[in-house]
C-alpha cells in the first residue's frame, strides 16, 4: 500500500499514557492503589478553583472567551509584563506545540537535550521537522554542549528547567553564557513546568529577558503546583512579536471556559499555593532521609518528583510496586532503566512508598534482574 505519512510519523513511538488507576487495580486484583507516577498535585485542585468552576458550570453552552481576557491580564499584571506578551495554551504543552508549528520552517533544527521531556522531540517529529539532541552531564543540562550544536539552521533550543525527568536545574549564569552567543533568530524556549518548586539561589529568573535582544520564551503551567492538570492550561510568555505570530496559528477557542476560571481562581489561592510547596518540601526531606536510610542514590531535585538509582532493573521494581499498589515511573523510556521517577505524595502517600519500596527491594528473592 501507497505510505500514509511520512516517515517522520511513521517513526513516533505514542506518548506512553499511565493506564487508569482503575484499570490497574482490577488487571493486578489490588484496591486502594496511589498514584505518584505523574507529577500531580497530592493536595488536588486549588480549592478556589474547584468553586469558581462549580459556579461557572452552567454556562458551558457558551463558547470560551477565545482571547482569555481576564486570565491573561491577571497574569500580566502578576508577572509584571503586558497581557500582549502572553499566550494561554491548551495545557503548556499546547505552547510547545504551537512554538514548533509557528517558527521551525522547512530546513530549520530544534537543539534539545536527551534526559529531558519527551514532548519536545514528539512534537518537532510530528511537525516533519529535524532536531539534534545533546547528551547530559551528570543528569544536567550541558549549555557548553549544547553551544556547540548551535549552527545557522537552529531554530528553536528547547530547555527544560527545572528538567523533567532529573528535577536539576540550568543556572542563571549558565543560561546566560548560553544565551550570549545564540545567533540573531534563534529562539530559546525555557520550560518552567515546575518554576513554584524551584527555590535554588541560582535558579534564574527568565522574565528577565523579556525586553532583551535574545528571544527567550518562558513556559509555565496551571497542571502542577496548581492542580489544574485536568482541566488542560498553561502559557507562554514572549516578545509580543513571537506571541502575535503564535496567536495567528493557535485555534480560536484553544482553551476551555472552565479552564479560564479554574486558573482564574487558583492565581488567588496563596494558601493552596503555600500549603503545596510546603508538603513538597516536607515530603521530599523525608523521602530523602528515608533513601539515605535505605543507602539508595537519588538525584536531588528542584520539583515535585525526584529520580532514584535503583542500580538495578527499574522496570522490575516499577511492576513489583505495582503489586504493592504504589504507581511510580519506570525511566527506561529515557535510557535510564534503572531508575525510576517518583512524584512527591501527601505524607501517607509517601510513607506507603517507602514501605512498599523497602519490601520490594529487601525481600529475598524480589526484585532481581
Ligand atoms: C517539563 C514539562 N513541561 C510541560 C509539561 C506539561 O504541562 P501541561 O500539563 O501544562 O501541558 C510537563 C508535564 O508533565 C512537564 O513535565
Amino acid at each position: 500500500m501507497k505510505r500514509l505519512v511520512s516517515k517522520n510519523i511513521e517513526e513516533l513511538i505514542p506518548y506512553p499514557p499511565g493506564k487508569p488507576i482503575e484499570e490497574l487495580e482490577r488487571e493486578y486484583g489490588i484496591k486502594g492503589s496511589i498514584k505518584l507516577a505523574s507529577n500531580e498535585n497530592p493536595l488536588g485542585s486549588s480549592p478556589r478553583a474547584v468553586k469558581a468552576i462549580r459556579n461557572y458550570l452552567s454556562r458551558a453552552h457558551f463558547y470560551p472567551d477565545g482571547s482569555c481576557y481576564y486570565l491573561k491580564r491577571r497574569l500580566a499584571e502578576k508577572l509584571r509584563v503586558n497581557a500582549e506578551n502572553i499566550i494561554l495554551g491548551n495545557g503548556s504543552n499546547e505552547i510547545i506545540e504551537l512554538l514548533v508549528r509557528t517558527f521551525l520552517r522547512v530546513g530549520e533544527e530544534a537543539l534539545i537535550s536527551d534526559t529531558s521531556f519527551v514532548v519536545y522531540r514528539l512534537i518537532v517529529k510530528a511537525a516533519g521537522r529535524k532536531f539534534s539532541s545533546v547528551p547530559m552531564k551528570g543528569l544536567r543540562y550541558d549549555l557548553k554542549g549544547m553551544r556547540k550544536k548551535v549552527n545557522a539552521r537552529t531554530k528553536l533550543v528547547f530547555i527544560d528547567n527545572p528538567n523533567n525527568p532529573t528535577g536539576t536545574i540550568v543556572r542563571r549564569k549558565e543560561l546566560r553564557e548560553f544565551l550570549s552567543d545564540l545567533p540573531e533568530g534563534a529562539i530559546c524556549v525555557v520550560d518552567e513546568a515546575y518554576y513554584e518548586f524551584a527555590n535554588d539561589r541560582q535558579y534564574p529568573n527568565t522574565l528577565t529577558y523579556l525586553n532583551g535582544d535574545k528571544l527567550v520564551v518562558t513556559l509555565r503551567t496551571f497542571s502542577k503546583v496548581y492542580g489544574l492538570a485536568g482541566l488542560r492550561i498553561g502559557y507562554g510568555v514572549a516578545k509580543k512579536e513571537l506571541v502575535n505570530y503564535m496567536e495567528r496559528v493557535r485555534q480560536p477557542f484553544n482553551v476551555n471556559s472552565l479552564a479560564q476560571v479554574g486558573a482564574l481562581a487558583a492565581l488567588e489561592d496563596k494558601e493552596h499555593l503555600k500549603k503545596t510547596q510546603e508538603n513538597n518540601r516536607r515530603g521530599l526531606a523525608y523521602l530523602c532521609r528515608e533513601m539515605e536510610r535505605m543507602g539508595l542514590e537519588y538525584v536531588p531535585t528542584q520539583t515535585n518528583f525526584f529520580l532514584i538509582n535503583l542500580k538495578r532493573n527499574g522496570a522490575k521494581v516499577y511492576q513489583d510496586l505495582l503489586r504493592e499498589g504504589v504507581i511510580v515511573r519506570p525511566m527506561a523510556g529515557y535510557g535510564l532503566p534503572q531508575y525510576i521517577r517518583v512524584t512527591v505524595g501527601l505524607p501517607e502517600q509517601n510513607k506507603r512508598f517507602i514501605s512498599a519500596l523497602r519490601k520490594v527491594l529487601f525481600t529475598p528473592g524480589n526484585s532481581r534482574d
